[in-house]
């Protein structure tokens, strides 16, 4: 991607996005808030496929957060099963476009053959390159940290870690994100301007970019328009423009 004066613009590696508003869109159009999700997890798919093109290597996706298990049963099911039938129908195809799927959360609480089909398809894809999806389920940026935060105090009380070894990098590692990179981008839909539990820790130098569109009606024109606005912002990670 190049701005109008030629000059190479900035793409942002890592896009992270809180899919907000399937609810509203559907009740906006008198259906069942399932419906919302059902189209909002074909808008998954169109964004999967646009990314490698627009310069995207990592895309990170909220589907379910610590808190959505207050919602009714109805809905917590039929958003499980969505997470079931995406795994099951789009294997063959994320495959064969080089998507490397990984999930971040407490898989704990999920269901075995939800957490087996997920496995499967992280093992499956292990070996692709070309784009890295992440999903986050049953995934909130505090209960991370406190998971993280138990996992390296075992490893003080078994005599493994020295707490004053304990640095930045130590906790980034025990975090469900080891290994990938901060989000360049956090983008939230639906006009709402939260965090909402989303990437504490990960997202505390990203770009963040809100939009009124509802996540049914985000297409990669939506994206691009909004990687054109990120491109023409400037980072400075605390220091000052030259
Ligand atoms: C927020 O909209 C959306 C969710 C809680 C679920 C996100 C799930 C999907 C997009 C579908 C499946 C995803 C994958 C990866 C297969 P909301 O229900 O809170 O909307 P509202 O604020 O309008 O009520």
């Amino acid at each position: 991607m190049s701005s109008e004066s030629g000059t190479p613009r900035r793409i942002p590696r890592h896009v992270a996005i809180i899919m907000d508003g399937n609810g509203r869109w559907a009740i906006n159009k008198g259906w069942p808030r399932l419906v919302g999700h059902r189209k909002g997890s074909e808008r998954v798919k169109e964004i999967v496929r646009a990314a490698p093109g627009l310069g995207i290597e990592w895309l990170t996706v909220y589907a379910f957060s610590t808190e959505n298990w207050k919602r009714s049963t109805e809905e917590v099911l039929g958003l499980m099963k969505l997470f079931q039938r995406y795994i099951q129908r789009e294997a063959e195809a994320l495959s064969a476009e080089g998507v490397r799927m990984r999930f971040i959360g407490d898989r704990r609480r999920l269901e075995p053959k939800l957490q087996d089909l997920m496995a499967w398809i992280e093992q499956r894809t292990a070996q692709n390159s070309r784009l890295n999806l992440t999903v986050a389920i049953n995934y909130g940026g505090r209960d991370e940290l406190t998971r993280a935060a138990r996992r390296l105090a075992r490893r003080v009380v078994a005599g493994d870690l020295d707490p004053d070894a304990l640095d930045e990098a130590a906790l980034d590692q025990a975090l469900d994100t080891a290994d990938m990179p901060d989000p360049d981008l956090v983008i939230r839909t639906s006009g709402e301007t939260r965090v909402s539990n989303f990437l504490l820790w990960q997202a505390a130098y990203s770009e963040y970019e809100f939009t009124p569109v509802l996540w049914p009606d985000f297409t990669p024109e939506t994206l691009t328009e909004i990687l054109h606005r990120y491109g023409t912002r400037e980072r400075r990670f605390g220091g000052v423009t030259s």
